[in-house]
């Protein structure tokens, strides 16, 4: 434990001696949608078009959705000039055309690869190619990479190494590309992964459409089992670098091909996506949608586009919330916002309905005179010493606490 923590350390002041100017892109987790699990080797000119005119007709641009990232599968392969070009069956306008549809709509385009020279799904990768790829995708018009890890090295420094390479080549091109880090969180990459130029890192395994899976180490990480792997890195988040605990199933309904497993997961109940949603703004994560928003239920609508929610998730000191209580099936959480304000969530874990009260200052150490408000029912609780309530299995509530006397 202490060897891991001098270990920890000396990474830290190793790493920052590499940290690049200051960061112009995701000031705030970065919001929008992933081809991933909804389209996988099917995504396509045509279906990103489509989701473009979706977004923004459902209000979803206009809520912050704003990034549209093609997942794996897009890449044809690389030219006698060493270009990578698209699939020509599935990208047919090549991606310059589909990048300006995407920016006439308001909204912005993000793309793929992998640091090594196949992707995990087997098409061509960047490695050895970063300087030409990244020129490339900022001809196009690219504002977002993914950058996975399949096939490439184990160790950490090979890791940071192959992912700086990618960094600084994106920094070179003067375009404000996002710069997404994937490599699942095996390598403690919140330690290093804001001196290879990273904006956002993936803290754990591939998400899936589950609230709870026995079997986390083989990557089957269902939304309870991930919430419990972001305890402690909310001291790395903040304006310019995010945790990333994967994209929101919310919605999904089994639907999804990898978070579904193939079937094997077969999606979650209502109250389960409203708390993964709930908890991803708490952590400051990117909200990255997975499902098909050409043709949304009302419910989960609700859901993606709460202001309140979205805004805690937005807010402006880019905070990641503590676990302050985790216990007896409840884990509690205190986000900071700016203001002079505070975001609480409680989350009952437990398979039943249970009653809560925590005290502000012995369990939440937030001390003085608040007004809570919890957003899901509009309760007030005025002058009161502690945040109390009752909740059903796998749902949480939250409150916001303002400064007794202020209107907020
Ligand atoms: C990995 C990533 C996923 C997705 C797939 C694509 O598993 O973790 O998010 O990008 O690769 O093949």
């Amino acid at each position: 434990m202490i060897l891991k923590k001098i270990a920890g350390t000396f990474c830290i002041s190793f790493f920052t001696l590499f940290v690049q100017s200051q960061p112009s892109v995701a000031l705030t987790p970065p919001m929008g949608w992933n081809s991933w699990n909804l389209f996988e080797e099917e995504v396509s000119d045509k279906l990103i078009r489509q989701i473009a005119d979706a977004l923004v007709v459902s209000g979803m641009a206009n809520a912050g959705y704003q990034y549209i990232v093609i997942d794996d599968f897009w890449v044809g392969g690389r030219n006698a000039n060493n270009e990578l070009f698209p699939d020509l069956a599935r990208f047919p306008n090549g991606m310059k055309a589909l990048a300006d549809y995407v920016h006439a709509k308001g909204l912005k385009l993000g793309i793929y690869s992998d640091a090594a020279s196949l992707t995990c799904g087997g098409v061509t990768g960047s490695y050895n190619f970063e300087e030409h790829d990244a020129t490339t995708f900022a001809k196009w018009g690219i504002d977002y990479l993914k950058y996975d890890y399949c096939n490439a090295p184990d160790d950490m420094v090979s890791a940071f190494t192959r992912y700086k390479k990618m960094g600084d080549a994106l920094h070179k091109t003067n375009r404000a590309i996002v710069y997404s880090i994937c490599e699942w969180g095996q390598r403690e990459p919140w330690l290093w992964a804001r001196a290879a130029g990273g904006n956002l890192w993936r803290t754990t395994w591939d998400m899936r459409d589950t609230w709870q899976s026995d079997k986390y180490d083989n990557g089957h990480n269902g939304i309870l089992n991930t919430i419990e792997k972001q305890k402690g890195l909310e001291k790395y988040a903040g304006p310019g670098g995010f945790n990333d605990p994967d994209l929101l199933v919310t919605g999904l309904f089994g639907k999804g091909k990898s978070s579904s497993l193939n079937g094997r997961f077969n999606g979650c109940s209502l109250t389960e996506y409203r708390t993964q949603f709930a908890i991803w703004c708490m952590l400051a994560s990117p909200l990255m949608v997975n499902l098909d928003v050409r043709n949304m239920d009302t419910a989960v609508k609700a859901i993606l586009l709460n202001k309140e929610l979205i805004a805690i998730d937005q807010d402006a000191l880019g905070n990641q919330a503590a676990a302050m209580v985790d216990a007896n099936g409840w884990l509690v959480y205190k986000k900071e916002l700016s203001g002079d304000r505070f975001a609480i969530c409680i989350l009952n874990r437990s398979n039943a309905t249970a009653a809560y009260s925590f005290n502000l200052e012995t369990a939440l150490k937030i001390y003085g005179q608040w007004t809570a408000r919890e957003i899901f029912s509009n309760r007030q609780l005025r002058a009161s010493k502690a945040v109390t309530g009752e909740l059903a299995a796998h749902d949480c509530a939250i409150f916001m606490l303002s400064k007794a006397g202020t209107k907020k």
